[in-house]
């Protein structure tokens, strides 16, 4: 790995082991766009890791379920070596025992287990792929393998997105998470900006009402902690709009096909992309004056693919989650 003191500003690199999914989420991105499909091959991935400096965490996913690509455990265990804590999120699906074994045994710090909702009919609605009995039965086994092996760095997490039928279910969500023995249930914001717009049962979806979502979130918290499971949550009221998002200068997302875009929330390469690391050097790219140009937008608060996005004024996650929060551009 290269090493120099440029690098010192990037703490947390996302790697897309692949953007083909066996799901079709009504919300997520890629239900909404027609880039090729394909995953990132062991050797690409190897190369990737030796061109980036060292860094502190590296979040295996992109847009796409990360186990659809058979190497993630290879995948985890060459990034630990690497000396950073290692993450991904799952639909969890294809978490089958052996699945869950595999990337605990290769020493996985993190997963994020995307549940969204356990409402069955809604899930079918929002998420299509498979049933949420099936998802919450991976969940039950992996916990259980947790549980009677020592694997004392793993957390575990539920993710949701914040919605109206996440609020209706929080309660029994909270209590779920906690029977399984999970470390935390983390709910992030709806990024709705490339949302079609004559879609209304979209539209709807992000029609969370402020005042329910406070009463909810609230009650919440207060389960969790009699029930001894974190709860995160996005404050969506925050209304600080000097805070700036800092993935643009802590962080940045690659893609299965090798393309450094700037964040998860704005992915798409063919949108926005600052080159390619399967052709450059990072520090390349990193230090290229498109990036330096889109940073300083960032920080004057006039890029406008950042219009819409709730990380914009740091209402996408509760600080607590937001990887960034503690550090300043
Ligand atoms: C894009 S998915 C990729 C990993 C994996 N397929 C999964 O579902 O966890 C990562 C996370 O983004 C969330 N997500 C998808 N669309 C979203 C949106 N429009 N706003 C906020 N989060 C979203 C998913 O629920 C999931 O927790
Ligand atoms: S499972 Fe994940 S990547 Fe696949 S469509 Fe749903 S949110 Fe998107």
């Amino acid at each position: 790995m290269a090493n120099s003191l440029i690098w010192q500003n990037l703490l947390r690199v996302q790697i897309e082991p692949t953007n083909r999914c066996n799901f079709k989420c009504s919300y997520c991105r890629r239900t909404y766009w027609s880039r090729p499909n394909g995953d990132m091959s062991l050797e690409q991935f190897l190369l990737v890791l030796d061109k980036l400096p060292s860094v502190a965490r590296i979040h295996l996913q992109g847009v796409g379920e990360p186990l659809l690509n058979r190497d993630l455990p290879k995948m985890v265990r060459s990034a630990r070596s690497s000396g950073a804590r290692v993450g991904t999120s799952t639909n969890a699906s294809l978490l089958t025992r052996e699945a869950a074994a595999a990337l605990l045994d290769a020493g996985i710090n993190r997963i994020n287990l995307s549940i969204d909702t356990i409402d069955p009919l809604a899930f079918k609605r929002l998420r299509g792929g498979t049933k949420v009995e099936s998802v919450i039965n991976n969940i039950t086994a992996l916990a259980d393998i947790r549980s009677k092996s020592s694997y004392p760095d793993t957390d575990l997490a539920l993710v949701l997105v914040a919605s109206p039928s996440v609020l209706e279910k929080l309660q029994e969500i909270i209590h779920l998470g906690a029977n399984l023995g999970l470390d935390e249930v983390y709910m992030q914001n709806l990024n709705s900006s490339f949302f079609p717009s004559n879609n209304s049962d979209l539209q709807q979806l992000n029609n969370v009402d402020p005042e329910k979502y406070r009463e909810a979130t609230l009650a919440a918290g207060i389960t969790a902690e009699n029930l001894g499971i974190r709860f995160l949550a996005p404050d969506l009221d925050c209304t600080d709009h000097s805070y700036r998002c800092q993935w643009p200068f802590h962080g940045c997302n690659i893609t299965w096909d090798g393309f450094v875009s700037p964040c998860c929330l704005q992915p798409d390469p063919d949108l926005l992309n600052f080159g390619n690391l399967f052709e450059s050097d990072f520090e390349m790219i990193w230090q290229s004056s498109s990036y330096h140009d889109f940073r300083a937008r960032v920080k004057a608060d006039c890029e406008p693919i950042c219009v819409e996005c709730p990380a914009r004024y740091g209402r996408m996650w509760h600080p607590d989650a937001n990887p960034f929060a503690k550090h300043e551009s």
